[in-house]
């Protein structure tokens, strides 16, 4: 979103006018920031065989999906829905990498019966795997790194008393499970965390997975998750993508020598390629002052974006209907019966009754975690895309509320 001529837009679009013609609450996404945060990340990999898979659960409207299809990216899925949905979306299930934790079995039978590759992230399931499958379908490993690194503790997920991955130091065990089964290992996967801004922490799962790599034969590649920080705040430190590509490059190439084969090496992002192309329009209803603030309620709040709630996040907001007014500060909050705050205090043009509030950074982790709490509708999501706006998916209606529920008829 640019401020061009005293007014918002989005590749040319006034942001104002999509407000008015989709109605507020709305999603909108640009989809050149989308392509453009692609060729960055593979430009910071030029000097490796890089694989991006999209990590689905951030932005999961297909029409997202085909567009980072046709960028080069395959995806990283976190449920069998997430693996139906790729493939509806075009992507062969060689492209899809299924990142399950703490699913039955059974699910894993099915995304293996798709064609999908499995990241195995316990114990139990490798043995069920070896007794179904020997070495017949080939496997990633989840490891757990131990590395303790991300914006919050709720999104820290590689340190020790985490749930996820097989803890590095089972090593042992491991391939003691490898060997009984003959198991073909080809890719071993680290993820930290999200929101990691130092090289750092993506060299420190580095070289777990190159100590670990070289206890396996067969691999043909090494996955380093997710967790690129994208800028919340004006003035936020983002990724230095070119910095981490030049160092994780220059030691995965070194590895590659000791190794003795060229690996491919795998990101899965989320946050970096869909957070900052998103803005969440929402409509001021009430400004209402206190003794103590100014409040804007708009027609959004938690349901629509869970992520001030849930993790303190920081999203920027801005007033697109007034760009030349005095500035005031503001709490920015929703309209469910809860103290859903969105922002706290915050410098804004002056705001009226009816003005459009965008909600920053709501690309990633925004539609795909809300909700109908308060049995409020889901908003529509819209993409830019060649100067171009297009629906890509309606807004919910009462009947979406309504459908599922079973009127027994008392
Ligand atoms: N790979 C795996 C295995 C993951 O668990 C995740 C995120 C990613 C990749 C992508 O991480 P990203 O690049 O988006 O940071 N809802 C939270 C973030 C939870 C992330 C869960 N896993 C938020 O809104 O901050």
């Amino acid at each position: 979103m640019e401020l061009i001529n005293q007014t918002y837009q989005i590749q040319g679009l006034e942001v104002t006018e999509l407000a008015s013609k989709y109605q507020t609450p709305v999603y909108v996404y640009d989809g050149e920031k989308i392509l453009s945060q692609v060729k960055l990340l593979q430009e910071a990999f030029s000097s490796v065989n890089l694989k991006i898979k999209y990590a689905t659960k951030a932005l999961s409207n297909i029409n997202i999906l085909k567009l980072l299809k046709k960028a080069g990216s395959g995806i990283d899925a976190v449920s069998i829905e997430e693996v139906k949905l790729g493939m509806y979306a075009g992507f062969e299930p060689s492209d899809i990498m299924y990142t399950p934790n703490c699913v039955s079995f059974e699910e894993i039978q099915e995304a293996v019966s798709l064609g999908v590759m499995i990241n195995i992230d316990n114990i139990p399931m490798l043995e069920h795997f070896g007794n179904s499958y020997g070495n017949t379908v080939p496997i990633c490993i989840r490891l757990n790194p131990h590395i303790m690194a991300g914006g919050n503790a709720k999104i820290s997920v590689g340190h020790i008393d985490s749930k996820f991955g097989i803890s590095i130091l089972q090593l042992k065990n491991i391939l003691s499970v490898v060997e009984q089964y003959n198991l073909n290992v080809i890719g071993l996967h680290v993820h930290t965390g999200s929101d990691i801004l130092e090289a750092e922490v993506f060299l420190k799962g580095a070289k777990i997975l190159f100590d670990a790599a070289r206890e396996f034969n067969d691999l043909k590649f090494l996955d380093f998750g997710g967790g690129f920080k994208v800028a919340y705040k004006e003035g936020d430190i983002a990724t230095d993508i070119m910095d981490i590509g030049k160092k994780v490059s220059a030691a995965f190439v070194e590895f590659c020598k000791v190794y003795g084969r060229d690996l491919e090496l795998w990101f899965e992002p989320g946050k970096f390629l869909v957070s900052e192309s998103g803005y969440l329009l929402v409509k001021a209803n009430v400004i209402k002052s206190t003794p103590v603030s100014t409040f804007v309620g708009v027609d959004s709040g938690l349901n629509h974006l869970i992520r001030p709630m849930m993790y303190d996040a920081y999203h920027g907001v801005v007033n697109v209907s007034n760009t030349t007014g005095d500035q005031h500060i503001y709490s920015v909050v929703g309209y469910i019966c809860e103290t859903d705050t969105i922002a706290t205090d915050r410098k804004m043009n002056d705001v009226k009754e009816g003005d459009t509030i965008a909600i920053k950074n709501a690309g990633a982790y925004g539609f795909s975690m809300s909700s109908n709490y308060n049995s409020r509708l889901r908003p529509p999501e819209v993409l830019i895309l060649g100067g171009k706006d297009y629906l890509i998916r309606e807004r919910e209606t009462f009947d979406d509320i309504l459908k599922n529920q079973v009127d027994i008829g008392i």
